[in-house]
């Protein structure tokens, strides 16, 4: 098993800008978790599918080509050979991200593959159950975590500068909510903090104190 580090939280907690910062500094690749789920949701809503239902997504797994490929060290998610990176990042797959995530052949299938990509080189992983669920063993784990406002102030700047003109801070609030909820509810691989895993509350700090008290972290726990 290569070096891994587990970067976990709820939806807007800065996972994705702190690990592809972390990733930078350390030399390493990162994997964004999430990305798959939302690809799995994206192709069950553009098939017209309720992507709750299980028979019908484990039908679809069947049928369905995922690539994650890594071009110039920043991830790329291909869905039967179509680059779906942009596309998954709309509101609409956040939701369907979710729904999917809570059923236990698309986790089994998902983290059979982030497995295996961990294995083969040192990466920093963010998601929901990395530190308990894909990858128990990592040596490094943090919790990220930061109020539901303030998430939902990051989420919708994150839209905004993505060209979506139209969410509005209500809306994503209410998105954030419904996932937390689901996220940390749902009885296989539920959203939570491993016993192990360093809690870093962001509310009130820079992405670069963010950084460095992480960075600080590893080296200690690599010293230690
Ligand atoms: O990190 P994200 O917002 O892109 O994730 C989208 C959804 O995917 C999230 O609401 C729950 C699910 N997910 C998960 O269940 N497990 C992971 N390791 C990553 C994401």
């Amino acid at each position: 098993m290569a070096m891994a580090i587990a970067l976990d939280g709820p939806a807007g907690a800065g996972k994705s800008t702190i690990a592809k910062r972390i990733a930078d500094q350390l030399g390493i690749l990162y994997l964004d978790t999430g990305a798959m789920y939302r690809a799995i949701g994206l192709k069950a809503i553009q098939q017209g599918l309720s992507p709750k239902d299980e028979t019908a997504v484990e039908n679809l797994l069947n049928v369905t080509q995922l690539d994650i490929r890594f071009v110039d060290g920043a991830q790329q998610v291909w869905l039967d050979g179509q680059n779906v990176s942009d596309a998954i990042r709309t509101p609409e797959a956040s939701k369907a991200a979710s729904d999917v995530s809570t059923l236990p052949v698309v986790r089994r299938h998902l983290v059979e593959l982030q497995r295996d990509i961990a294995r083969r080189q040192a990466m920093i992983l963010d998601g929901r159950d990395i530190g308990t669920y894909v990858l128990p063993d990592a040596p490094h784990k943090i919790f990220l975590t930061a109020s539901l406002d303030e998430r939902a102030h990051r989420r919708l700047l994150d839209l905004q500068n993505r060209g979506n003109t139209t969410a509005t801070l209500a809306e994503v609030k209410a998105d954030i909510e419904y996932r937390d909820n689901q996220d940390s509810q749902r009885s296989f691989a539920p959203l939570k903090q491993a016993e192990d895993a360093v809690l870093v509350d962001t509310t009130t700090m820079t992405i670069d104190e963010v950084v460095q008290t992480i960075i600080d972290l590893i080296e200690k726990q690599k010293r230690a």
